[in-house]
């Protein structure tokens, strides 16, 4: 059985193993009581038996045993014990008392049975001077164990109460304790649930422990990392809306000029441009469309082996004819496979922006070369242009959202970087911008190499 209550489980622990070894002392303590009783109860079978045995003396050449009624009624404590007595000489004749009754070993008592009562028995022996060879006479005393065994249970049951007090007590005070220890967290709870506080603000609980501290400010680090991603999740609808307003309106202007237009050839000019318009907006939408798959979180995480030398011949491939229509030399450098682990897709996507970058800055007739090698346990994939390049203090910003360079002559989006970093991260790897040997951009990328 599992137990979920923080409050159940601590009194739990405590009280069983409590009780337990309450009981466990309960019954040592019950043998204590039992040796008192027996120790106590033979201290007067003793004295009652010696009482008896010091009155008989020889009268007129007779031996005479008296009973004083002080060695029985020394055991009259209210609980109607019986006492059995007998004197008898060394020859064996009975001088008073019971005949039948057992005889016993000089302390400690026996138990025995007579007249089916249990009785404490003990028996003592003394010389009588003068009474020839009927000394030493034996004076066996027994007693029924009523007075006994109300001692053993006075002395017992008191004991009892005390650690039945003492196990309670310890459960109060842990029911205590917990409520007092628990109350933070209460609080916690209310200060997290309470509806007027502003959403994600930090929560504060005076007076919490040091244990729930740790806890209180994970959350908060949490619930402020959590406003971080709202803040740039929001900032990056309205910037991706603000993006897709612009080339919607001037689809639609164009729309009108080309309804208004007349003439066979001039409405052909504007279509034509709006299909450009359209085109570069369907562009726009799939850079988004990719930056969003590409941020954590968004898909599965994929570990596939890639074979990235694989993957930037594919991409190359697709892009020959753009690098053709503007006469540009794109070069593959290349020795053998280099594999890693990341998400295939999401890498292809990557390569396509930075040479799709590298051949749109890059002016016609310009080189973009694409090198691919494996070195210190890294996969390192450049991409060098001999285009305008990016000034030094512009290099952080290009990896912005939506930043673009402001004489960018060329249309896009700026989101191309940004999906590079945002992939080259999730692979574990690190992107770079340099200068060209001769001039123009190098875009390096670093990422871990698969192993095995
Ligand atoms: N190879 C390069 N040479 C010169 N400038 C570059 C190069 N690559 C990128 N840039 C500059 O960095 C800016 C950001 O590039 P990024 O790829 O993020 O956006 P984009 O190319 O403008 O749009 P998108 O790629 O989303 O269509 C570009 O506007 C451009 O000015
Ligand atoms: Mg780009």
């Amino acid at each position: 059985m599992r137990i979920s209550s923080l409050r159940l489980q601590l009194l739990a622990w405590v009280v069983l193993p409590l009780a337990g070894l309450a009981t466990i002392n309960l019954w040592t303590s019950h043998g204590n009581a039992l040796a008192t009783a027996d120790l106590v109860t033979d201290r007067m079978l003793l004295g009652s038996a010696r009482t008896i045995a010091e009155r008989v003396a020889m009268t007129d050449g007779v031996l005479d045993a008296t009973i004083p009624p002080a060695a029985i009624e020394m055991f009259d404590t209210g609980d109607r014990d019986r006492v059995y007595y007998q004197v008898k000489t060394a020859r064996g004749r009975l001088l008073t008392g019971y005949p039948d009754l057992p005889e016993a070993p000089k302390a400690p008592s026996t138990e025995a049975t007579f007249r089916d009562q249990r009785l404490r028995l003990l028996t003592f022996s003394h010389t009588v001077i003068g009474a020839g060879a009927d000394s030493p006479i034996t004076v066996t005393v027994g007693v029924t164990l009523a007075g006994h065994d109300a001692m053993v249970n006075r002395l017992w049951l008191s004991d009892f109460t005390q650690q039945l007090a003492l196990v309670a007590i310890a459960g109060v005070f842990v029911l205590l304790g917990l409520h007092r220890g628990l109350a933070p967290l209460i609080r916690l709870r209310d200060a997290v649930r309470s509806p007027s506080r502003n959403d994600l603000d930090p929560v504060k609980v005076p007076g919490a422990q040091s244990e729930i501290r740790p806890l209180i400010d994970a959350l908060n680090a949490y619930m402020e990392r959590v406003r971080a991603q709202m803040a740039a999740q929001r900032r990056f609808i309205a910037n991706a809306a603000h993006q897709l307003r612009t080339p919607l309106a001037l689809l639609s202007t164009q729309a009108s000029y080309a309804l208004r237009e007349s003439a066979a050839d001039q409405r052909q000019e504007a279509l034509v441009a709006l299909q450009a318009s359209s085109g570069r907006l369907a562009r726009l939408a799939e850079q988004l469309l990719t930056l969003s798959r590409a941020e954590p979180g968004s898909r599965r995480p994929r570990a596939d082996r890639i074979d990235l030398t694989e993957a930037a011949r594919h991409v190359l491939e697709t892009q020959a004819p753009a690098a053709l229509a503007r006469n540009i030399d794109l070069g593959f450098d290349e020795s053998g496979p280099v594999p890693v682990v990341g998400d295939g897709t999401m890498l292809r996507e990557m390569i396509v922006n930075l040479v799709d970058n590298a051949l749109r800055y890059t002016p016609a007739g310009g080189t973009v070369t694409v090198g691919l090698a494996a070195s210190d346990g890294e996969a390192v994939l450049t991409v060098a242009d001999d285009g305008p390049g990016i000034p030094a203090d512009q290099r952080e910003h290009v990896f912005e959202r939506f930043y673009r360079l402001g004489d960018a002559a060329q249309e896009g989006s700026g989101l191309g970087l940004a999906i590079v970093r945002e992939v080259v991260e999730n692979a574990g790897g690190r992107v770079s911008l340099a200068d060209g040997a001769a001039g123009g951009l190098v875009v390096e990328v670093r990422l871990p190499l698969a192993g095995g």
